[in-house]
């Protein structure tokens, strides 16, 4: 009965890249609950109800979701810095953990259906392109606690999803720069850039990958998906593409090689997901690169 007279959504990470595009991609026909960390939303537009709070205050959490009764929790909010995370673990772990223990415990006293976003940093990036049964293997401390998030949701009876992805790149408000918002910048500057070929993996439009979430969600399906791009390519292809699409200098661009650079966790280096059971399962159509790009261009200058 409590499922049927309710349609309200509760998006966690609403401020951030994928959040913002999740409160756009939830807005017809839902009742769209925002929570993040700011005093105030980042998206000024739109029909949402917008609360201020962290995922990791587990009383707070608790109330909030008794309050809304939400038919499902999206959880985008992460602690996202993959090199702040290696010094500032606890701060880490707080959110990607403790946070998703919360979520859990939170979602299951009001039969919520909680969809959460992971990522292939939980892969060691050795034998990519990956399916969602093959044999995790973090490298570095933010990857760990990502899995450790997933494993949370794993061991519990919460009615779950967990959509891996990967390179996400977007537009929004007071948004980190991504990948292509960043490489944009410095092309139009004529600034030369040094790019990895080495690394490999399937760019992934936001707004896309926050209609295919909703698709997720509606879905009622339990378990793992991959939610990328469909196309597996390495960064300097990538970047090369990003020039073509904006009509940039290609020649600033110079191929490199990853150990060329000091960072402080580790990358999966042959990365990339085979997205068939997400595809086939969801009927989800997932732009290649260049699709990708053609979509993200028309988001920029709108
Ligand atoms: N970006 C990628 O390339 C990528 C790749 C694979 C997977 N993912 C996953 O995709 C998801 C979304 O990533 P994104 O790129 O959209 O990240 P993002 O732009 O960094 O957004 C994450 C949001 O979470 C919020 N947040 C952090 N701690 C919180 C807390 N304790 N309580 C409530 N909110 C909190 C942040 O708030 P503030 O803005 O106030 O800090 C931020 O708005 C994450 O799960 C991430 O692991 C991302």
């Amino acid at each position: 009965m409590m499922q049927l007279l309710r349609n309200r959504v509760l998006i966690t990470g609403a401020n951030g890249l994928l959040g913002q595009q999740l409160l756009k991609a939830f807005r017809d026909g839902y009742e769209v609950h925002a929570l993040g960390l700011q005093p105030q939303p980042r998206l000024p537009e739109g029909n949402f109800l917008y609360h201020q709070g962290d995922i990791a205050e587990r009383p707070f959490l608790r109330s909030l979701v008794q309050e809304i009764v939400p038919k499902f929790i999206i959880n985008a909010a992460a602690f996202t810095d993959v090199d702040g995370s290696e010094t500032q673990r606890e701060a880490c772990w707080r959110v990607n953990v403790t946070g998703v223990e919360n979520l859990v415990y939170a979602a299951q006293k009001v039969q919520a259906r909680l969809v959460h976003v992971s990522t292939d940093y939980v892969f060691d990036g050795k034998a990519g392109p990956y399916r969602e049964e093959d044999r995790p293997n973090p490298l570095g401390f933010y990857a760990r606690s990502k899995l450790a998030g997933e494993n949370t949701l794993r061991n519990s009876n919460a009615d779950y999803a967990i959509a891996r992805t990967m390179v996400l790149y977007g537009t929004g408000y007071e948004i980190r720069p991504n990948f292509v918002t960043w490489l944009i910048k410095q092309l139009r500057r004529n600034k030369p850039v040094r790019i990895v070929d080495d690394q490999f993996g399937n760019p992934t439009l936001a707004s896309e990958l926050a209609t295919a979430l909703r698709v997720l969600a509606e879905s009622g399906r339990p378990g793992v998906y991959h939610l990328s791009g469909s196309e597996v390519i390495d960064r300097y292809h990538f970047a090369v593409k990003i020039a073509e699409v904006f009509n940039l200098d290609a020649d600033l661009i110079q191929a490199v090689k990853t150990s060329e650079f000091k960072q402080a966790a580790p990358r999966p280096l042959r990365s990339g997901f085979v997205i068939t059971k997400a595809t086939g399962e969801l009927n989800l159509s997932m732009s290649d690169v260049a699709g990708g790009l053609q979509k993200f261009k028309n988001e920029f200058f709108n």
